[in-house]
């Protein structure tokens, strides 16, 4: 019999899961939330478009579903996130950008933001993913040339973390991040990092997204993202695993637009098997290494099962069973791996 995730991690880190509120009610990802899972995460729900209606105007109808699900359930809640340059309402940026006040509005608006909901989990939430994607995927500036960017400057992080500090002294406060296992982009983090630690901002953590794939990245790699981070005094969560079926996709794949992606495997064949079980094999390696790092206090798949997942319409539209549990719910090959170290994938 399979046992429960949570149980078989106690004493190492919280596992942790991805949902929508739909999730929550569904035949397929109850069960396994309820059995697995003391950690979640809502996949959209708690980001700024989906609470920031307008300045001073939050919408935390779908949020409030997800913690009273947790609560009922006893799993804790990651929050994710407070500032995104994907998920930035325009009323943030609203006004003339030439003006000598423009700045400070702007700024004044992210403060507001951040108090307030800040405040309305407060005691409800473990931590925050308080600033989502801001290294820079290219050589030079370590920053994202986001509009967060382009209008405070390199100052926005710090202005967020100690918004989010002032309104909540003991939730946990991360930078959360893809690619950290890319040695380049590491650095860049790094050196983001250290400029925040030296001026003293209130920093408890890096979220390591973890996106990847059955042949990508080796575990040195993640390892070394791992010390990076603990170097520092800060711990590590892994925020938003899965583990694509495509390990044979080019860069392109990832370019925009998405040019040479894998042709879709069809479930059932020989490649998809051999996916599966080249999947089985890097969950374990990964979840080996967590086991493996005093550091690495939360783990969280991003979904539940594989009947729902963003990547099967990221980088294009295909078919992709990236998570430990098949489109029925069932612990698949992956999830044996982990908890069964005699399991042969
Ligand atoms: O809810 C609307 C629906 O009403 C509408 O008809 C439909 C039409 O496109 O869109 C629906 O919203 C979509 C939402 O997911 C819910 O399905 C958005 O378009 C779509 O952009 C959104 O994608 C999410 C994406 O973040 C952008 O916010 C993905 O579900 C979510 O998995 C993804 O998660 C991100 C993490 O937050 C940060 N790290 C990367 C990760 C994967 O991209």
């Amino acid at each position: 019999t399979a046992p429960a995730l949570k149980t078989y991690f106690n004493g190492k880190f919280l596992v942790g899961m991805t949902a929508e509120p739909s999730e929550i009610n569904n035949a397929i990802s109850q069960p396994v939330l309820k059995t697995h899972a003391n950690s979640m995460t809502a996949e959209n729900c708690m980001k700024p478009l989906a609470i920031g209606t307008s300045a001073g105007v939050y919408n935390y109808t779908l949020a409030d579903q997800v913690i009273a699900f947790a609560s009922a359930n006893n799993i804790a809640v990651r929050g994710h996130t407070l500032l995104w340059h994907q998920s930035a309402p325009d009323w943030f940026f609203a006004g003339d950008s030439t003006s000598a006040t423009y700045r400070a509005t702007v700024q004044a608006r992210l403060e507001r933001y951040i108090a307030d909901v800040v405040t309305y989990f407060k005691g409800k939430v473990y931590a925050w993913d308080v600033v989502n994607e801001p290294t820079s995927d290219s050589a030079g500036s370590p920053y994202r040339n986001s509009r967060w960017y382009q209008v405070l400057g390199a100052d926005y992080i710090e202005i967020a973390l100690r918004a989010a500090r002032a309104a909540d002294p003991t939730v946990k406060l991360f930078i959360n991040d893809y690619s950290t296992e890319n040695t380049d982009k590491l650095a860049r983090l790094m050196s983001i990092v250290d400029t925040l630690l030296t001026r003293g901002a209130p920093l408890d953590g890096i979220g390591h997204q973890l996106h990847i794939t059955t042949t990508w990245p080796p575990v040195a790699n993640v390892r070394a993202a791992f010390q990076a981070v603990e170097t520092r005094g800060l711990i590590n969560h892994v925020t938003e695993l899965d583990v694509s079926l495509y390990g044979s996709d080019p860069g392109s794949c990832y370019g925009t637009p998405a040019t040479g992606c894998a042709p879709s495997l069809t479930e059932g064949t020989t490649a998809y098997w051999d996916s599966i079980r080249a999947q089985a094999a890097q969950y374990r390696a990964m979840y080996d290494l967590f086991a493996s790092q005093p550091s690495v206090k939360s783990v969280t798949t991003w979904g539940v099962a594989d009947n729902h997942t963003w990547l099967t319409s990221y980088p294009v539209n295909r078919l992709n069973h990236p998570l430990l549990f098949d489109t029925t719910g069932k612990p698949k090959s992956a999830f044996w791996a982990v908890v069964n170290p005699s399991f042969v994938p």
